[in-house]
C-alpha cells in the first residue's frame, strides 16, 4: 500500500519561491510506487491550502511558482491535517520549507504535537542549528573549530557600544556581521574598519535584534551534504563553491544571480582535508541532534585549517541544488536521497528532543 505524504512548501520566509521550486523537483522525482503525494502549501500571509499536485512549481517563463491564495484552506492541528471537512490521511510530512516557521523547530513542533512522521531534524535540532549564536558554542564544544567572534544584542549595542567596538578592534578587521537566524546572506556585511562598523551592525539588526561579528577567515567555502541511511547519518563528498570574483563573498547575488556561482564537485582539495570536512560534518550533525539531512558549511584556510560556518537543517532542495547534487556526485540519485528521507522519517529518531 502507498503511504501519504504531505509535501509543505511555501511560507512566510523570504524563501518562498525556493521552497516551490523544492516541492516541485520532490512531486517529479518521489517514487509513486511506494508513496502518493499531497501538495500542501503556506502562503506568503502564512494561510494553509491544499494545491493540485498538477500545479506548475516550476520556472515558467522566467517566473518563480508561488503557492496560490485561491486553493482550498488546509486546517493543521493536532488532530492532523484535513480541508473541507475530510480527513487527509498523512503518514508522513515533508517540510521542504526554509528559514523561520520552516526550519526553527516550529513546524516540527506542530508535527509533534498532531504525532505525524516527519522528514527532518526535531524541534531542538532544528531551533538551535537556527540560530548561529547558540549552534556554534556547541560545535566548539564538541572540538569543531569555529570563527572567532561575539554576539551583539541591540539592546547592547545601543546602551554600550564602545565597549564592544573594543572588543571588535580586537577580534582584527576586518570581520563579518550578520543576524544570528539569518539565512540566504540577507543582512551580512563584510566590514574592513571601524568607520564601517556602525552601519553593518545596524543592518544585521534590521533582520535580527541579534547579530554576530566574527573574524574574517580567509579560505575557500566547502561543504558537505548528510544523509542519514538505515539511521546512520553518511557524509557526501565535499564541494567547493566558486564564486565570481566580482562578488566580495558568497552574499545574497552571488546565490541568486544565474550563474555567480557554482560548485566544484568533488572540490579538488588534498585527500587530508576533504576527509576531516567529511568527519567534521557527521560530528556537527550529531552534536546538534539533527536526523535526516543537513548541508553543512565550512571555510578551508591555506593552511588547511577547518573551520565549521553553518548547519543547514533544510537545505535548498530543488532537483540542482548543492545537496542533491552532492549525494549525485556521491552515486545516490534524488529519488533515492527522498525514499531514503521517508524510510528515515517512519523511524520518528527525530522527536522533539531530537537524535
Ligand atoms: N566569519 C566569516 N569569515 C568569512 N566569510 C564569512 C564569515 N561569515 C560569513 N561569511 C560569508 O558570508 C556568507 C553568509 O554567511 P552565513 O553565516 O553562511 O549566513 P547565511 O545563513 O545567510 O548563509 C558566507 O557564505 C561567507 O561567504
Ligand atoms: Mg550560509
Amino acid at each position: 500500500m502507498t503511504q501519504r505524504v504531505a509535501i509543505i512548501c511555501g511560507g512566510r520566509s523570504s524563501e518562498h519561491e525556493i521552497s516551490c521550486i523544492s516541492a516541485g523537483g520532490v512531486l517529479a522525482a518521489i517514487d509513486r510506487s511506494a508513496y502518493e503525494p499531497v501538495l500542501i502549501g503556506i502562503t506568503k500571509t502564512g494561510a494553509w491550502v491544499l494545491i493540485p499536485t498538477d500545479h506548475t512549481m516550476t520556472i515558467e517563463n522566467g517566473v518563480l511558482p508561488t503557492v496560490p491564495t485561491d486553493a482550498p484552506a488546509v486546517i493543521a492541528d493536532v488532530a492532523g491535517f484535513s480541508c473541507e471537512g475530510k480527513d487527509l490521511k498523512i503518514d508522513i510530512v515533508f517540510p521542504l520549507l526554509h528559514g523561520p516557521y520552516g526550519e526553527d523547530g516550529t513546524i516540527q513542533g506542530l508535527l509533534e504535537m498532531a504525532d505525524i512522521a516527519y522528514v527532518g531534524a526535531g524541534v531542538l535540532a532544528s531551533a538551535v542549528a537556527m540560530d548561529k549564536s547558540f549552534a556554534k558554542p556547541i560545535f566548539a564544544a564538541h572540538g569543531i573549530a569555529t570563527a572567532p567572534g561575539l554576539v551583539v544584542k541591540a539592546a547592547e549595542w545601543k546602551s554600550d557600544s564602545d565597549t564592544i567596538t573594543k572588543s571588535i578592534s580586537a577580534l582584527g578587521y576586518p570581520v563579518f556581521v550578520k543576524p544570528a537566524r539569518g539565512g540566504s546572506s540577507r543582512g551580512t556585511t563584510k566590514v574592513k574598519s571601524e568607520a564601517q562598523l556602525a552601519a553593518a551592525i545596524a543592518e544585521a539588526h534590521s533582520f535580527d535584534s541579534k547579530a554576530m561579528v566574527e573574524k574574517a577567515i580567509v579560505g575557500s567555502e566547502i561543504e558537505c551534504a548528510i544523509l542519514e541511511i538505515a539511521g546512520v547519518p553518511q557524509a557526501s563528498v565535499v564541494g567547493k563553491i566558486l564564486i565570481d570574483s566580482k562578488f566580495e563573498f558568497y552574499d545574497f547575488e552571488a546565490k541568486y544571480l544565474d550563474g555567480a556561482t557554482s560548485i566544484e564537485l568533488p572540490a579538488a582539495i588534498n585527500q587530508a582535508a576533504a576527509d576531516k570536512i567529511r568527519v567534521s560534518a557527521i560530528q556537527a550533525f550529531r552534536a546538534l541532534g539533527c536526523s535526516g539531512l543537513a548541508r553543512v558549511d565550512f571555510f578551508l584556510t591555506e593552511s588547511g585549517e577547518v573551520i565549521i560556518n553553518e548547519l543547514n537543517t533544510m537545505p535548498g532542495f530543488t532537483a540542482t541544488s548543492v545537496f542533491p547534487k552532492m549525494w549525485a556526485a556521491t552515486g545516490i540519485s534524488y529519488s533515492e536521497v527522498i525514499t531514503h528521507l521517508l524510510q528515515g522519517a517512519e523511524k520518528r529518531t527525530n522527536g522533539v528532543l531530537g537524535n
